[in-house]
């Protein structure tokens, strides 16, 4: 794509969690798409600025940093995210939920806080935080990791509100089972045990996603396109999170 053309060009766009998953495909697609991105990350890695998401100074510097480098700011994906594996809440401590809700809520916190007044000064932008279907009800994740993504979707909300007439638009993503990082360790057990045709098999596409499917929807929050949606939490899940656990006895197939 030329410059110029793009859904996003002549946008400048932070994206936290960028050397890996689905920041590191939205990363690629944002620019693709003629954005200048500052890809973050709290491993070091080429051409990625280190910050760790949850920390105050760091994403601080971040922000500030962008700012001076390319004048302005118009993005921010705050999607960086730790999973905390699944332990029970019996086997959880305090500072295990400190932890996960520091990184995974504190963080899209404090990229909203700082990078508004930035936005503002542009006359407007948009902030993305990477929520899960973890967050809309149990079964998806650990317990505090499922209840800081619950409330990032209840944080774009408030947030949206809170940036009455400031033209920012601030919106959450629920993915579903995506393969990344996070997931490896699951997919490699299913691979392993020669189970992978079980992979995302409670949704009616019967598949897990791809990191670039998130991204996509990132891309469309991010662009022009979904000027009007605002304070909203959009679910990418392939229908994961669309029923209540139910038996599959259809016999209805397409022609
Ligand atoms: N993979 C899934 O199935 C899935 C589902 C729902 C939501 N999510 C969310 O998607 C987001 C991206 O995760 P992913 O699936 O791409 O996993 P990933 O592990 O591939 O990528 C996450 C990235 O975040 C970085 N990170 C971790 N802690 C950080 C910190 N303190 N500061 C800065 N960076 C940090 C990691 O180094 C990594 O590069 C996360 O918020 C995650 O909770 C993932």
């Amino acid at each position: 794509m030329s410059m110029g053309s793009g859904r996003l060009s002549g946008k400048v766009a932070i994206i936290t969690g960028a050397a890996s998953g689905i920041g590191l495909a939205a990363a690629e697609l944002f620019r693709g798409e003629g954005a200048t991105v500052v890809g973050s990350d709290i491993t070091a890695a080429d051409g990625i600025a280190q910050a760790d998401a949850g920390s105050d100074a760091d994403i601080k510097r971040l922000i500030d940093d962008t700012v001076l480098a390319h004048s302005g700011l118009d993005i921010v994906f705050a999607n960086a995210g730790i999973s905390g594996g699944l332990a029970s809440i019996f086997e959880q401590t305090a500072e295990d939920w400190a932890e996960i809700l520091r990184v995974d809520l504190i963080g899209p916190f404090l990229a909203i806080k700082h990078a508004a007044p930035h936005l503002k000064a542009r006359g407007g932008g948009s902030i993305i935080c990477t929520a899960s279907v973890a967050g809309l009800r149990s079964g998806a994740g650990g317990a505090a990791y499922s209840a800081a993504k619950a409330g990032v979707i209840n944080l774009v909300t408030t947030a949206a509100q809170q940036l009455y007439g400031t033209n920012i638009r601030v919106n959450a993503i629920c993915p579903g089972l995506i393969e990344t990082g996070m997931t490896e360790i699951l997919y490699q057990m299913a691979r392993d045990a020669g189970r992978a045709d079980r992979i995302g098999d409670l949704n009616p596409l019967r598949r897990g996603g791809e990191p670039a499917e998130i991204a996509a929807a990132a891309l469309f929050l991010a662009s022009d396109e979904s000027s009007y949606v605002n304070g909203q939490a959009l679910v990418v899940d392939g229908g994961l999170s669309s029923s209540h656990p139910t038996a599959r006895r259809f016999d209805i197939r397409a022609e």
